[in-house]
């Protein structure tokens, strides 16, 4: 078999043989296929796209690339969560406690940054100390002891995901339907939950646009589950706007203890509320309204907030040492009106170039800078009313790329609703 060859039936829109995408996939994971050659079959993966067969070999490749975790040494139901992508997308910091209050076991791997989106990872390790690889038998420990552990895409774990993902991230061949499906439920299949909430976010700052493509991806998602005998529940959720106030990794840990402080933004609220109940009635088999009940008994009475700090500690993290750049811009409006949209896809860019996220696979992630959304869309804004600060280092950003990221007009415009769809 020869890589040149499998990058050229891809290029010519033909499907691949289970053998044609294991020899590639192997091949890369073992250091015989170079980024360059695996970026190509990737870019002709994006354009040509797959058949689900396809997806379903590359999920199982991948899977086997690794181990994968059997969870029947953790006492009690475990019910994982994932997140197609987003800005501002900090619910798994909020949500991964907040289940373990209510008694459901939450052992989740999450991702770095890919793209213009941020990644839970990226976002913990703005914690001081905070240790996001662990053995195995020390993961299983944590979750039985704790209730929650939150760990990175580690060695053992699909190591064909680790090593694709960050390859995807810095050659443009993140927005795909069948390599988000098969990143996705590969991780979610080998860490070994058997019921999975996912969030499909859809809009200019998520990784698919249209309504279309979120239903095509959360079904895709939904049948790979069914191949494994998963339980599958998909929220489509709002992405044409930032989600909540904060973009940026240390920012967006303190809204998430603000969060659980039950002083979170209504967006952040809502969402993390609805996934909290799937999460819960999943893992409880319990009626979903009877779980939303808990879950916001649980965010009022700060059992969340008790177990965050209690999983940070966990993870040997210092939350007393969070903090932000010292240098502040302040955004003010050039104009009076209604805050009519807020470019999420303008803003994820802008966080990444001032340092949150890469534009090389080895960039170190600056966790201090970020922006804070002052106003939300529906807000009245007065002319050189501050909107948003801008929490930078030392780099410079123009000032109209961030006021083009706010468009504001004389008319209240619509405010489109944060949860679409759920698919089941
Ligand atoms: N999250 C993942 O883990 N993989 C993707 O490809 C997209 C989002």
């Amino acid at each position: 078999m020869n890589i040149l060859e499998i990058i050229d039936k891809k290029r010519l829109n033909k499907r691949l043989e289970y053998q044609e995408i294991e020899y590639a996939v192997m091949n890369y994971v073992n250091g015989q296929i170079p980024d360059y050659q695996m970026s190509s079959l990737l870019m002709a993966i994006v354009l040509n796209g797959m058949t689900d067969e396809e997806v379903f070999d590359l999920t199982d490749i991948m899977i086997r690339s690794g181990d994968t975790i059997d969870l029947s040494a953790i006492t009690g139901q475990v019910v994982d969560k994932h997140s197609t992508g987003g800005i501002g997308d900090k619910t798994t910091l909020i949500l991964a406690p907040l289940v373990a209050a209510c008694g459901v076991k939450v052992a989740k791997m999450s991702g770095r940054g890919l793209g213009h989106t941020g990644g839970t990872i990226d976002k913990l390790e703005s914690i001081e100390g905070f240790k996001v690889e662990m053995s195995f038998e020390d993961f299983i420990k944590q979750v039985n002891d704790v209730g929650v552990a939150v760990v990175s895409q580690m060695g053992y774990l699909v190591p064909a995901d680790k090593k694709i993902y960050a390859l995807r991230d810095i050659t443009g061949t993140v927005a795909s339907i069948p390599l988000i499906a098969s990143s996705i439920m590969s991780k979610k299949i080998a860490s070994g939950a058997d019921s999975i909430v996912l969030d499909v976010k859809v809009g200019n700052g998520a990784l698919v646009n249209n309504i279309e493509d979120a239903r095509k991806l959360a079904n895709l998602m939904i049948k790979i589950g069914k191949e494994y005998d998963r339980k599958v529940i998909c929220v489509i959720t709002d992405m044409d706007r930032p989600l909540g106030r904060a973009i940026g990794n240390s920012l967006e840990v303190m809204e998430s203890i603000n969060t659980l402080r039950g002083k979170g933004p209504d967006d952040v609220n809502e969402l993390v509320i609805t996934l909290g109940a799937y999460m819960v009635a999943l893992g409880l088999q319990m009626d979903y309204k009877e779980a939303k009940k808990l879950v916001i008994t649980k965010l009022k009475n700060r059992e969340g907030l008790k177990k965050f700090f209690e999983f940070v500690k966990a993870q040997h993290g210092n939350i007393d040492t969070l903090n932000l750049s010292q240098n502040v811009i302040s955004l003010k409006s050039k104009e009076t009106g209604f805050l009519k949209r807020i470019d999420a896809l303008g803003l994820g860019n802008i966080v990444k170039d001032i340092g949150g996220g890469r534009k090389l696979k080895d960039d170190k992630i600056d966790h201090q800078v970020g922006i804070l959304l002052l106003k939300q869309i529906g807000d009245y804004v007065l002319k050189d009313e501050e909107i948003a600060k801008v929490y930078i280092n030392d780099i410079d950003l123009e000032i109209n790329r961030l006021l083009n990221c706010f468009e504001i007009t004389s008319e209240v415009g619509e405010i489109p609703s944060l949860i679409k769809e759920v698919i089941e």
